[in-house]
Protein backbone atom coordinates (compact mmCIF):
# COMPACT_ATOMS: atom_id res chain seq x y z
CA UNK A 1 0.00 0.00 0.00
CA UNK A 2 3.17 2.21 1.08
CA UNK A 3 4.39 1.65 -2.62
CA UNK A 4 1.20 2.62 -4.22
CA UNK A 5 0.42 5.83 -2.15
CA UNK A 6 4.29 6.88 -3.53
CA UNK A 7 3.60 6.06 -7.02
CA UNK A 8 0.34 8.37 -6.76
CA UNK A 9 2.36 11.13 -5.19
CA UNK A 10 5.01 11.37 -7.63
CA UNK A 11 1.76 11.12 -10.37
CA UNK A 12 0.38 14.31 -8.61
CA UNK A 13 2.90 16.14 -10.51
CA UNK A 14 4.57 19.82 -9.46
CA UNK A 15 2.39 22.45 -7.57
CA UNK A 16 2.12 25.62 -9.30
CA UNK A 17 -0.34 27.25 -11.85
CA UNK A 18 -3.53 25.37 -13.38
CA UNK A 19 -3.86 25.21 -16.19
CA UNK A 20 -5.46 23.04 -19.30
CA UNK A 21 -1.99 21.29 -19.51
CA UNK A 22 -2.00 20.04 -15.95
CA UNK A 23 -5.55 19.33 -15.82
CA UNK A 24 -5.34 16.76 -18.62
CA UNK A 25 -1.77 15.30 -17.13
CA UNK A 26 -4.00 14.93 -14.13
CA UNK A 27 -6.73 12.92 -16.08
CA UNK A 28 -3.80 10.50 -17.70
CA UNK A 29 -1.92 9.96 -14.11
CA UNK A 30 -4.23 9.89 -11.63
CA UNK A 31 -7.11 8.74 -13.76
CA UNK A 32 -5.36 7.12 -16.38
CA UNK A 33 -7.07 7.99 -18.52
CA UNK A 34 -10.46 7.01 -18.35
CA UNK A 35 -13.39 8.43 -19.76
CA UNK A 36 -15.28 11.56 -18.31
CA UNK A 37 -18.91 12.29 -18.84
CA UNK A 38 -20.63 15.23 -17.79
CA UNK A 39 -24.40 15.41 -17.66
CA UNK A 40 -26.21 18.70 -17.24
CA UNK A 41 -29.57 20.61 -18.40
CA UNK A 42 -28.34 23.08 -20.04
CA UNK A 43 -26.13 22.47 -23.29
CA UNK A 44 -22.54 24.26 -24.10
CA UNK A 45 -23.75 24.89 -27.84
CA UNK A 46 -26.90 25.52 -28.94
CA UNK A 47 -27.84 25.39 -32.81
CA UNK A 48 -30.61 28.26 -33.83
CA UNK A 49 -32.36 27.93 -37.20
CA UNK A 50 -31.97 31.41 -38.54
CA UNK A 51 -33.76 31.23 -42.10
CA UNK A 52 -32.51 28.83 -43.63
CA UNK A 53 -28.96 28.84 -41.88
CA UNK A 54 -28.29 27.43 -38.94
CA UNK A 55 -26.48 29.62 -36.00
CA UNK A 56 -24.57 28.74 -33.07
CA UNK A 57 -25.27 30.18 -29.72
CA UNK A 58 -23.36 30.16 -26.11
CA UNK A 59 -26.33 30.28 -23.50
CA UNK A 60 -25.94 32.84 -20.35
CA UNK A 61 -24.97 30.46 -18.06
CA UNK A 62 -22.37 30.38 -15.22
CA UNK A 63 -22.03 26.11 -15.15
CA UNK A 64 -21.58 26.42 -18.83
CA UNK A 65 -18.89 28.83 -18.50
CA UNK A 66 -16.97 26.73 -15.90
CA UNK A 67 -17.44 23.38 -16.97
CA UNK A 68 -16.83 23.90 -20.96
CA UNK A 69 -13.21 24.97 -20.75
CA UNK A 70 -13.10 21.92 -18.28
CA UNK A 71 -14.46 19.70 -21.44
CA UNK A 72 -12.13 20.83 -23.63
CA UNK A 73 -9.21 19.85 -21.80
CA UNK A 74 -10.37 16.32 -21.06
CA UNK A 75 -11.85 15.21 -24.13
CA UNK A 76 -14.68 13.35 -23.18
CA UNK A 77 -18.49 13.59 -23.90
CA UNK A 78 -21.46 16.23 -22.62
CA UNK A 79 -24.96 15.03 -22.19
CA UNK A 80 -27.05 17.51 -21.96
CA UNK A 81 -30.96 18.74 -23.02
CA UNK A 82 -30.88 20.17 -26.86
CA UNK A 83 -32.94 22.87 -26.48
CA UNK A 84 -32.45 24.57 -30.03
CA UNK A 85 -34.45 24.42 -32.55
CA UNK A 86 -31.60 23.60 -34.76
CA UNK A 87 -29.80 21.48 -32.78
CA UNK A 88 -31.56 18.17 -34.69
CA UNK A 89 -30.19 19.24 -37.76
CA UNK A 90 -26.84 19.05 -36.72
CA UNK A 91 -26.52 15.63 -34.87
CA UNK A 92 -25.64 11.97 -35.99
CA UNK A 93 -27.66 8.97 -35.70
CA UNK A 94 -26.55 8.92 -32.35
CA UNK A 95 -27.95 12.37 -31.15
CA UNK A 96 -24.14 13.37 -31.07
CA UNK A 97 -22.06 16.24 -32.49
CA UNK A 98 -18.41 17.27 -32.58
CA UNK A 99 -17.87 20.76 -30.61
CA UNK A 100 -16.85 23.41 -30.38
CA UNK A 101 -17.59 23.87 -34.05
CA UNK A 102 -14.89 24.11 -36.23
CA UNK A 103 -12.50 22.89 -33.46
CA UNK A 104 -14.37 19.52 -32.60
CA UNK A 105 -11.89 19.26 -29.04
CA UNK A 106 -15.25 16.60 -26.92
CA UNK A 107 -18.92 15.04 -27.98
CA UNK A 108 -21.95 16.82 -27.19
CA UNK A 109 -24.62 14.19 -26.96
CA UNK A 110 -28.08 15.36 -26.88
CA UNK A 111 -30.96 14.19 -25.34
CA UNK A 112 -34.43 15.31 -26.18
CA UNK A 113 -37.14 16.46 -24.27
CA UNK A 114 -40.71 16.92 -24.93
CA UNK A 115 -42.54 20.38 -24.44
CA UNK A 116 -44.39 18.27 -21.10
CA UNK A 117 -41.22 16.97 -19.69
CA UNK A 118 -39.71 19.91 -20.14
CA UNK A 119 -42.76 22.05 -18.51
CA UNK A 120 -42.91 19.69 -15.54
CA UNK A 121 -38.99 18.95 -15.03
CA UNK A 122 -37.34 22.13 -15.75
CA UNK A 123 -39.82 24.58 -15.43
CA UNK A 124 -41.49 23.16 -12.81
CA UNK A 125 -39.47 20.92 -10.15
CA UNK A 126 -36.20 22.44 -11.09
CA UNK A 127 -37.05 26.16 -11.24
CA UNK A 128 -40.28 26.70 -9.18
CA UNK A 129 -39.73 24.52 -6.64
CA UNK A 130 -35.74 23.67 -6.23
CA UNK A 131 -34.70 27.19 -7.33
CA UNK A 132 -36.61 28.79 -4.56
CA UNK A 133 -35.77 26.45 -1.98
CA UNK A 134 -32.52 26.84 -2.43
CA UNK A 135 -32.11 30.23 -3.01
CA UNK A 136 -32.99 32.84 0.31
CA UNK A 137 -34.62 35.45 -2.17
CA UNK A 138 -37.94 35.20 -0.36
CA UNK A 139 -39.86 33.76 -2.96
CA UNK A 140 -42.22 31.03 -2.38
CA UNK A 141 -41.54 27.14 -3.75
CA UNK A 142 -44.15 25.60 -5.38
CA UNK A 143 -44.04 21.92 -5.69
CA UNK A 144 -46.85 19.72 -7.68
CA UNK A 145 -47.08 16.39 -7.53
CA UNK A 146 -46.85 16.08 -12.08
CA UNK A 147 -43.86 17.99 -11.59
CA UNK A 148 -41.65 15.76 -9.65
CA UNK A 149 -43.06 12.70 -11.88
CA UNK A 150 -41.71 14.26 -14.74
CA UNK A 151 -38.38 15.39 -12.70
CA UNK A 152 -38.00 11.91 -11.83
CA UNK A 153 -38.98 10.37 -15.19
CA UNK A 154 -36.67 12.69 -16.92
CA UNK A 155 -33.62 11.93 -14.57
CA UNK A 156 -33.84 8.48 -15.13
CA UNK A 157 -33.76 9.21 -19.02
CA UNK A 158 -31.19 11.19 -18.25
CA UNK A 159 -29.12 8.04 -16.48
CA UNK A 160 -29.81 5.70 -18.72
CA UNK A 161 -27.92 7.83 -21.64
CA UNK A 162 -24.94 7.84 -19.33
CA UNK A 163 -25.06 4.16 -19.27
CA UNK A 164 -25.44 4.35 -22.82
CA UNK A 165 -22.81 6.26 -23.14
CA UNK A 166 -19.88 4.91 -20.84
CA UNK A 167 -17.18 2.98 -21.99
CA UNK A 168 -16.06 1.00 -19.10
CA UNK A 169 -18.09 -0.06 -15.82
CA UNK A 170 -16.18 2.64 -14.18
CA UNK A 171 -16.62 5.86 -16.15
CA UNK A 172 -16.39 9.54 -13.96
CA UNK A 173 -19.72 10.84 -14.29
CA UNK A 174 -19.77 14.97 -13.59
CA UNK A 175 -23.50 15.49 -12.68
CA UNK A 176 -24.34 19.41 -12.52
CA UNK A 177 -26.56 20.89 -10.82
CA UNK A 178 -30.29 20.81 -8.92
CA UNK A 179 -31.80 19.75 -11.90
CA UNK A 180 -30.13 15.79 -11.13
CA UNK A 181 -30.77 15.43 -7.85
CA UNK A 182 -31.98 12.25 -8.72
CA UNK A 183 -29.37 11.07 -10.99
CA UNK A 184 -26.31 9.90 -8.73
CA UNK A 185 -28.56 6.70 -6.95
CA UNK A 186 -29.91 6.46 -10.33
CA UNK A 187 -26.00 5.21 -12.03
CA UNK A 188 -24.85 4.20 -9.23
CA UNK A 189 -27.90 1.22 -9.13
CA UNK A 190 -27.02 0.51 -13.07
CA UNK A 191 -22.99 1.44 -12.73
CA UNK A 192 -22.09 0.64 -8.99
CA UNK A 193 -18.42 1.17 -9.86
CA UNK A 194 -18.63 4.67 -11.59
CA UNK A 195 -16.72 7.74 -10.11
CA UNK A 196 -19.44 9.67 -9.70
CA UNK A 197 -18.79 13.94 -8.26
CA UNK A 198 -22.08 15.71 -8.31
CA UNK A 199 -21.73 19.23 -8.22
CA UNK A 200 -24.59 21.62 -6.90
CA UNK A 201 -23.92 24.79 -8.18
CA UNK A 202 -26.35 27.12 -6.64
CA UNK A 203 -26.66 27.44 -2.54
CA UNK A 204 -27.85 24.72 -0.32
CA UNK A 205 -29.86 26.11 2.81
CA UNK A 206 -30.51 25.33 6.31
CA UNK A 207 -32.44 22.21 7.44
CA UNK A 208 -35.69 23.89 8.19
CA UNK A 209 -36.36 25.49 5.42
CA UNK A 210 -35.22 22.42 2.88
CA UNK A 211 -37.33 20.47 5.31
CA UNK A 212 -40.59 22.17 3.52
CA UNK A 213 -40.09 19.83 0.46
CA UNK A 214 -42.00 17.31 0.28
CA UNK A 215 -39.79 14.64 -1.07
CA UNK A 216 -36.57 15.72 0.70
CA UNK A 217 -35.36 12.22 1.74
CA UNK A 218 -35.93 11.20 -2.18
CA UNK A 219 -34.15 13.96 -2.95
CA UNK A 220 -31.37 13.69 -0.31
CA UNK A 221 -30.93 9.53 -1.12
CA UNK A 222 -30.65 10.54 -4.87
CA UNK A 223 -27.64 13.16 -3.90
CA UNK A 224 -25.86 10.38 -1.52
CA UNK A 225 -25.34 8.21 -4.53
CA UNK A 226 -22.49 10.45 -5.61
CA UNK A 227 -18.64 9.36 -4.35
CA UNK A 228 -18.13 13.31 -4.10
CA UNK A 229 -20.73 16.07 -3.72
CA UNK A 230 -19.18 19.39 -4.10
CA UNK A 231 -20.50 22.64 -3.22
CA UNK A 232 -18.96 26.42 -3.61
CA UNK A 233 -18.69 27.17 0.17
CA UNK A 234 -18.06 25.19 3.34
CA UNK A 235 -21.17 26.83 4.74
CA UNK A 236 -23.20 25.15 2.00
CA UNK A 237 -21.49 21.79 2.84
CA UNK A 238 -22.40 22.66 6.29
CA UNK A 239 -26.25 23.00 5.74
CA UNK A 240 -26.18 19.92 3.36
CA UNK A 241 -24.76 18.04 6.23
CA UNK A 242 -27.31 19.26 9.25
CA UNK A 243 -29.85 18.36 6.71
CA UNK A 244 -28.83 14.82 6.36
CA UNK A 245 -28.60 14.13 9.87
CA UNK A 246 -31.86 15.59 10.34
CA UNK A 247 -34.30 13.50 7.87
CA UNK A 248 -32.13 10.70 7.10
CA UNK A 249 -30.62 7.93 9.18
CA UNK A 250 -26.67 8.19 8.15
CA UNK A 251 -23.30 8.38 9.36
CA UNK A 252 -21.72 11.22 9.40
CA UNK A 253 -17.93 11.50 10.15
CA UNK A 254 -17.76 15.45 10.37
CA UNK A 255 -13.70 15.16 10.35
CA UNK A 256 -13.72 13.45 7.62
CA UNK A 257 -16.64 15.61 5.87
CA UNK A 258 -18.50 12.15 4.99
CA UNK A 259 -21.62 10.90 4.86
CA UNK A 260 -22.53 6.64 4.99
CA UNK A 261 -25.98 6.20 3.89
CA UNK A 262 -26.64 2.56 3.09
CA UNK A 263 -23.74 0.59 1.13
CA UNK A 264 -22.26 3.92 0.18
CA UNK A 265 -19.54 7.29 1.39
CA UNK A 266 -19.91 10.05 -0.16
CA UNK A 267 -17.53 12.91 0.54
CA UNK A 268 -18.68 15.87 1.09
CA UNK A 269 -16.77 18.85 0.19
CA UNK A 270 -16.19 22.81 -1.05
CA UNK A 271 -14.87 23.38 -4.45
CA UNK A 272 -15.18 27.29 -5.52
CA UNK A 273 -16.09 27.40 -8.52
CA UNK A 274 -14.57 29.92 -11.18
CA UNK A 275 -13.55 30.72 -14.53
CA UNK A 276 -11.02 30.40 -17.15
CA UNK A 277 -8.22 32.64 -16.96
CA UNK A 278 -7.91 34.60 -20.63
CA UNK A 279 -4.87 33.73 -22.24
CA UNK A 280 -1.81 36.21 -23.56
CA UNK A 281 -3.69 35.53 -26.83
CA UNK A 282 -6.87 35.90 -25.78
CA UNK A 283 -6.03 39.45 -24.60
CA UNK A 284 -3.80 40.82 -27.37
CA UNK A 285 -7.20 39.64 -29.38
CA UNK A 286 -9.54 41.92 -27.45
CA UNK A 287 -10.53 45.34 -28.29
CA UNK A 288 -8.39 48.06 -26.21
CA UNK A 289 -9.82 49.51 -23.37
CA UNK A 290 -10.15 52.56 -24.87
CA UNK A 291 -12.13 51.64 -27.96
CA UNK A 292 -14.17 49.54 -25.45
CA UNK A 293 -15.07 52.49 -23.88
CA UNK A 294 -15.23 54.66 -26.83
CA UNK A 295 -17.99 52.31 -28.22
CA UNK A 296 -19.97 52.52 -24.32
CA UNK A 297 -19.74 56.63 -24.75
CA UNK A 298 -21.08 55.99 -28.63
CA UNK A 299 -24.09 53.94 -26.69
CA UNK A 300 -25.30 55.98 -24.35
CA UNK A 301 -24.57 58.81 -26.26
CA UNK A 302 -22.27 60.45 -23.19
CA UNK A 303 -18.67 62.11 -23.07
CA UNK A 304 -15.72 60.64 -21.58
CA UNK A 305 -16.06 62.21 -18.22
CA UNK A 306 -19.45 60.48 -17.76
CA UNK A 307 -19.26 58.10 -15.11
CA UNK A 308 -21.03 54.29 -16.42
CA UNK A 309 -21.92 51.32 -13.86
CA UNK A 310 -22.84 48.07 -15.76
CA UNK A 311 -24.73 45.02 -14.31
CA UNK A 312 -24.86 41.48 -16.20
CA UNK A 313 -27.42 39.07 -14.90
CA UNK A 314 -29.94 36.65 -16.12
CA UNK A 315 -33.09 38.22 -15.83
CA UNK A 316 -33.94 36.44 -12.55
CA UNK A 317 -35.23 37.17 -9.66
CA UNK A 318 -32.33 36.16 -7.14
CA UNK A 319 -29.43 38.92 -8.86
CA UNK A 320 -31.15 41.95 -6.59
CA UNK A 321 -31.36 44.01 -9.67
CA UNK A 322 -34.62 45.71 -8.47
CA UNK A 323 -32.69 46.17 -5.36
CA UNK A 324 -29.77 47.77 -7.83
CA UNK A 325 -32.23 50.24 -9.39
CA UNK A 326 -33.33 51.66 -5.70
CA UNK A 327 -29.61 52.23 -5.35
CA UNK A 328 -29.14 54.06 -8.50
CA UNK A 329 -31.95 56.17 -7.58
CA UNK A 330 -31.16 56.83 -3.57
CA UNK A 331 -27.54 57.93 -5.19
CA UNK A 332 -28.95 60.60 -7.75
CA UNK A 333 -31.71 61.36 -5.09
CA UNK A 334 -29.02 62.08 -2.29
CA UNK A 335 -25.90 63.55 -5.19
CA UNK A 336 -27.98 65.71 -7.80
CA UNK A 337 -24.76 66.76 -8.94
CA UNK A 338 -24.20 63.12 -10.64
CA UNK A 339 -27.70 63.06 -12.76
CA UNK A 340 -26.54 63.88 -15.91
CA UNK A 341 -23.10 62.43 -15.11
CA UNK A 342 -23.83 59.31 -14.17
CA UNK A 343 -25.81 56.03 -16.22
CA UNK A 344 -26.17 52.81 -15.03
CA UNK A 345 -26.44 49.83 -18.21
CA UNK A 346 -28.00 46.67 -17.15
CA UNK A 347 -28.09 43.63 -19.29
CA UNK A 348 -30.70 41.32 -18.68
CA UNK A 349 -30.11 38.22 -20.66
CA UNK A 350 -33.73 36.36 -20.91
CA UNK A 351 -34.66 33.64 -18.93
CA UNK A 352 -37.08 31.30 -17.87
CA UNK A 353 -39.61 33.86 -19.11
CA UNK A 354 -42.59 31.42 -19.21
CA UNK A 355 -43.18 31.37 -15.39
CA UNK A 356 -44.99 33.85 -14.31
CA UNK A 357 -42.69 34.73 -11.07
CA UNK A 358 -40.21 35.91 -13.94
CA UNK A 359 -42.63 37.44 -16.07
CA UNK A 360 -44.13 39.59 -13.16
CA UNK A 361 -40.35 40.52 -11.82
CA UNK A 362 -38.94 41.36 -15.31
CA UNK A 363 -42.14 43.62 -15.66
CA UNK A 364 -41.44 45.40 -12.66
CA UNK A 365 -37.67 46.06 -13.73
CA UNK A 366 -39.13 47.56 -16.41
CA UNK A 367 -41.29 49.77 -14.50
CA UNK A 368 -39.04 51.01 -11.92
CA UNK A 369 -36.59 51.75 -15.22
CA UNK A 370 -39.16 53.67 -16.54
CA UNK A 371 -39.74 55.73 -13.70
CA UNK A 372 -36.23 56.40 -12.97
CA UNK A 373 -35.86 57.77 -16.28
CA UNK A 374 -38.82 59.81 -16.08
CA UNK A 375 -37.83 61.57 -12.76
CA UNK A 376 -34.19 62.01 -13.37
CA UNK A 377 -33.52 61.82 -17.28
CA UNK A 378 -33.78 64.32 -19.60
CA UNK A 379 -33.48 64.95 -23.54
CA UNK A 380 -30.64 63.34 -24.71
CA UNK A 381 -29.86 61.71 -20.70
CA UNK A 382 -31.17 58.37 -19.70
CA UNK A 383 -29.90 57.57 -16.24
CA UNK A 384 -31.00 53.63 -16.65
CA UNK A 385 -30.27 51.43 -19.98
CA UNK A 386 -31.84 48.22 -19.37
CA UNK A 387 -30.62 46.06 -22.23
CA UNK A 388 -33.27 43.17 -21.85
CA UNK A 389 -31.44 40.91 -24.84
CA UNK A 390 -29.06 38.17 -25.07
CA UNK A 391 -25.43 38.94 -25.35
CA UNK A 392 -22.74 37.54 -26.85
CA UNK A 393 -19.35 36.87 -24.46
CA UNK A 394 -17.44 39.31 -26.71
CA UNK A 395 -20.14 41.79 -26.50
CA UNK A 396 -20.49 41.38 -22.68
CA UNK A 397 -16.29 41.47 -22.78
CA UNK A 398 -16.45 44.69 -24.27
CA UNK A 399 -19.00 46.33 -22.07
CA UNK A 400 -16.41 45.30 -18.85
CA UNK A 401 -14.31 46.89 -20.34
CA UNK A 402 -15.94 50.02 -20.86
CA UNK A 403 -17.27 50.64 -17.59
CA UNK A 404 -15.80 52.26 -14.60
CA UNK A 405 -17.98 49.96 -12.30
CA UNK A 406 -19.66 46.42 -12.39
CA UNK A 407 -22.21 45.86 -9.57
CA UNK A 408 -23.18 42.31 -8.65
CA UNK A 409 -25.79 42.45 -5.91
CA UNK A 410 -27.15 39.16 -5.86
CA UNK A 411 -29.20 38.64 -3.01
CA UNK A 412 -28.17 35.12 -2.85
CA UNK A 413 -25.95 33.24 -5.22
CA UNK A 414 -24.11 30.31 -5.44
CA UNK A 415 -20.52 31.68 -6.48
CA UNK A 416 -21.36 34.72 -9.19
CA UNK A 417 -18.82 34.18 -12.33
CA UNK A 418 -19.70 37.85 -13.48
CA UNK A 419 -17.82 39.13 -10.77
CA UNK A 420 -14.78 37.01 -12.02
CA UNK A 421 -15.62 37.77 -15.77
CA UNK A 422 -14.70 41.54 -15.40
CA UNK A 423 -11.76 41.38 -13.19
CA UNK A 424 -10.20 38.96 -15.97
CA UNK A 425 -11.05 41.79 -18.29
CA UNK A 426 -9.25 44.24 -16.70
CA UNK A 427 -5.80 43.77 -17.79
CA UNK A 428 -5.24 48.07 -17.06
CA UNK A 429 -6.53 47.52 -13.29
CA UNK A 430 -8.93 49.90 -13.30
CA UNK A 431 -12.29 49.59 -12.49
CA UNK A 432 -14.04 48.85 -9.48
CA UNK A 433 -16.44 45.97 -8.05
CA UNK A 434 -19.25 46.40 -6.31
CA UNK A 435 -19.62 42.72 -4.92
CA UNK A 436 -23.22 41.42 -2.47
CA UNK A 437 -22.29 39.63 0.66
CA UNK A 438 -24.65 36.97 0.08
CA UNK A 439 -22.83 35.47 -3.12
CA UNK A 440 -20.06 33.01 -3.03
CA UNK A 441 -17.77 35.04 -4.60
CA UNK A 442 -17.31 37.84 -1.69
CA UNK A 443 -15.68 35.19 0.60
CA UNK A 444 -12.72 34.90 -2.17
CA UNK A 445 -13.18 38.94 -3.35
CA UNK A 446 -13.11 41.26 -0.25
CA UNK A 447 -11.11 44.13 -2.11
CA UNK A 448 -14.19 44.78 -3.82
CA UNK A 449 -16.63 47.11 -1.88
CA UNK A 450 -19.11 44.54 -0.55
CA UNK A 451 -22.49 45.40 0.43
CA UNK A 452 -25.74 44.11 1.96
CA UNK A 453 -28.33 44.58 -1.64
CA UNK A 454 -31.00 44.64 0.97
CA UNK A 455 -29.58 47.85 2.15
CA UNK A 456 -29.99 50.78 -0.68
CA UNK A 457 -28.81 53.17 1.03
CA UNK A 458 -25.31 51.20 1.85
CA UNK A 459 -25.40 49.97 -2.12
CA UNK A 460 -26.13 54.04 -2.90
CA UNK A 461 -23.07 55.06 -0.91
CA UNK A 462 -20.92 52.20 -2.46
CA UNK A 463 -21.99 53.16 -5.89
CA UNK A 464 -20.72 56.93 -5.04
CA UNK A 465 -17.63 55.99 -3.18
CA UNK A 466 -16.60 53.74 -6.46
CA UNK A 467 -17.49 56.41 -9.34
CA UNK A 468 -15.13 58.79 -7.15
CA UNK A 469 -12.18 56.00 -6.36
CA UNK A 470 -8.81 57.39 -7.02
CA UNK A 471 -7.44 55.58 -9.99
CA UNK A 472 -4.53 54.41 -7.70
CA UNK A 473 -7.08 52.35 -4.84
CA UNK A 474 -8.92 51.14 -8.03
CA UNK A 475 -4.92 49.49 -8.94
CA UNK A 476 -4.43 48.54 -5.85
CA UNK A 477 -7.71 46.49 -5.54
CA UNK A 478 -8.12 45.81 -8.67
CA UNK A 479 -4.31 44.09 -9.16
CA UNK A 480 -5.01 41.82 -5.71
CA UNK A 481 -8.44 40.66 -6.89
CA UNK A 482 -6.86 39.54 -10.75
CA UNK A 483 -4.10 37.60 -8.34
CA UNK A 484 -7.11 35.52 -7.02
CA UNK A 485 -9.01 34.91 -9.87
CA UNK A 486 -6.22 34.33 -11.38
CA UNK A 487 -4.93 31.23 -9.60
CA UNK A 488 -8.20 30.16 -8.05
CA UNK A 489 -9.41 29.74 -11.90
CA UNK A 490 -11.53 26.70 -13.02
CA UNK A 491 -9.12 24.72 -14.02
CA UNK A 492 -8.52 24.30 -9.73
CA UNK A 493 -12.00 23.73 -9.60
CA UNK A 494 -11.92 20.77 -11.27
CA UNK A 495 -8.42 19.67 -10.92
CA UNK A 496 -8.88 19.56 -7.04
CA UNK A 497 -12.41 17.66 -7.61
CA UNK A 498 -10.78 15.20 -9.87
CA UNK A 499 -7.74 14.83 -7.41
CA UNK A 500 -10.00 13.86 -5.01
CA UNK A 501 -11.78 11.15 -7.47
CA UNK A 502 -8.63 10.10 -8.33
CA UNK A 503 -8.00 9.58 -4.63
CA UNK A 504 -11.05 7.20 -4.19
CA UNK A 505 -10.50 5.40 -6.96
CA UNK A 506 -7.05 4.31 -5.82
CA UNK A 507 -8.05 3.90 -2.04
CA UNK A 508 -10.95 1.21 -4.04
CA UNK A 509 -8.06 -0.67 -6.15
CA UNK A 510 -5.96 -1.30 -2.89
CA UNK A 511 -9.44 -2.13 -1.00
CA UNK A 512 -9.45 -4.51 -3.99
CA UNK A 513 -6.14 -6.22 -4.04
CA UNK A 514 -5.97 -6.50 -0.17
CA UNK A 515 -9.61 -8.34 -0.75
CA UNK A 516 -8.54 -10.54 -3.88
CA UNK A 517 -5.00 -11.17 -1.12
CA UNK A 518 -7.10 -12.05 1.49
CA UNK A 519 -9.31 -14.59 -0.45
CA UNK A 520 -5.99 -16.41 -1.29
CA UNK A 521 -5.39 -15.48 -4.71
CA UNK A 522 -1.82 -14.38 -5.70
CA UNK A 523 -1.94 -11.69 -8.05
CA UNK A 524 1.62 -10.36 -8.53
CA UNK A 525 0.94 -7.67 -11.06
CA UNK A 526 1.43 -3.61 -10.20
CA UNK A 527 -1.71 -2.92 -9.03
CA UNK A 528 -1.72 0.49 -10.49
CA UNK A 529 -1.17 -0.57 -14.13
CA UNK A 530 -4.30 -2.86 -14.44
CA UNK A 531 -7.27 -0.70 -11.99
O1 LIG B 1 -26.88 29.25 -11.04
C1 LIG B 1 -27.33 27.96 -11.32
C2 LIG B 1 -27.39 27.74 -12.78
O2 LIG B 1 -27.56 26.43 -13.17
C3 LIG B 1 -26.12 28.25 -13.33
O3 LIG B 1 -25.18 27.32 -13.29
C4 LIG B 1 -26.52 28.84 -14.59
O4 LIG B 1 -25.86 30.03 -14.78
C5 LIG B 1 -27.98 29.11 -14.49
O5 LIG B 1 -28.44 28.47 -13.36
C6 LIG B 1 -28.61 28.67 -15.77
O6 LIG B 1 -29.94 28.79 -15.82
P1 LIG B 1 -30.75 28.11 -16.98
O7 LIG B 1 -29.97 26.94 -17.45
O8 LIG B 1 -32.06 27.76 -16.38
O9 LIG B 1 -30.87 29.13 -18.06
Amino acid sequence: MRDLEDEYRRAQGPEGEWNPERLRQLLHTRLRGDQVIVVSNREPYIHEKDGDRVIVKRPASGLVTAVEPVMRACSGTWIAHGSGNGDRQVVDSHDRVRVPPGREEYTLRRLWLTAEEEKGYYYGFANEGMWPLCHVAHVRPVFRESDWQAYREVNQRFADAVVAEARSENPIVLVQDYHFALLPAMIRAKLPRATILTFWHIPWPNPESFGICPWRREILQGMLGSTILGFHTRYHCKNFLETVDRYLEARIEHEYSTISFQEDTTLIEAYPISIEWPTEATVASWPSIQACRAKLEGRLNVGSDHKIALGVDRFDYTKGILERLHAVERMLEKCPEWVGRFSFVQVAAPSRGSLEEYKSFQDRIHQVTARINERFGRPGYMPVHLLAQHFAHDAVNELYRGADVCVVTSLHDGMNLVCKEFVAARDDRQGVLILSRFAGAAREMPESLIVNPYHVEETADAMLRAITMPAAEQRERMSSLRMTVREFNVYRWAGRMLADAGRTRLRERIEARVQRHQDGQTDAAPLLARG
